[in-house]
């Protein structure tokens, strides 16, 4: 009896790790340095919105750290065209990719800015 409840408790704390894991996003920042260095993506603030994974992944997103900046077409027209972050960032969804550049750009000093536990640049190149 007492072995059952055990390895019912065991079934179900595995089932809830493996949910949480197919669920895990990075806490770290991805920052992207192709075609130019310091472009700020974070799950943690795009998941505070409120977004599911679903939005970006795999339609616009692979599942995959820095896999995007390997196409040649990852670049600017791209986004105002409406791809990658293009389909949201289009000023209905979230603030158009032709404005607020040093909110994505966080350049090479706000890249290590972060790195050191600090918080991302908000001006700058
Ligand atoms: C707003 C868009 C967006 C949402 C929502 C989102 N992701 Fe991502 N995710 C990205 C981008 C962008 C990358 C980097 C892809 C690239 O570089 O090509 C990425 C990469 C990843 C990676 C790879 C990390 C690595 O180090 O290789 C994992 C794992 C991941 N996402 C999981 C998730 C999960 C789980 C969710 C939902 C809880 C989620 N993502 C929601 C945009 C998003
Ligand atoms: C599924 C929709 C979606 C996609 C795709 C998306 N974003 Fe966002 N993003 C949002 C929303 C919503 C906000 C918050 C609303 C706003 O600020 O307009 C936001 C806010 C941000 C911010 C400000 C908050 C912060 O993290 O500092 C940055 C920077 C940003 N996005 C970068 C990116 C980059 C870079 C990509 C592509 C790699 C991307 N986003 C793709 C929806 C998206
Ligand atoms: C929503 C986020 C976002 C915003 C806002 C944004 N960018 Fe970008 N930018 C990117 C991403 C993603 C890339 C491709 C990845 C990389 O180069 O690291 C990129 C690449 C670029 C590039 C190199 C590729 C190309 O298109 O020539 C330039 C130059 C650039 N951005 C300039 C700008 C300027 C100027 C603004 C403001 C008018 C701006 N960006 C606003 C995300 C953004």
């Amino acid at each position: 009896m007492t072995i059952r409840i055990i390895s019912t408790v065991l079934a179900l704390l595995a089932l809830a790790a493996g949910l949480a894991f197919a669920n895990a996003y990075p806490e770290a920042p991805i920052v992207f340095d192709k075609p130019v260095r310091g472009v700020l993506f974070s799950h943690k603030t795009h998941m505070e919105k409120g977004l599911s994974c679903e939005m970006c992944h795999n339609r616009l997103f692979e599942m995959q750290a820095k896999k995007a900046q390997q196409n040649s077409d990852f670049v600017m027209e791209s986004l105002y065209q409406g791809k990658y972050c293009g389909a949201c960032h289009n000023g209905t969804l979230a603030f158009a990719s032709n404005t607020r550049c040093a909110t994505c750009h966080i350049g090479v000093k706000g890249e290590e800015r972060l790195k050191n536990g600090g918080k991302p640049e908000k001006k700058g190149h």
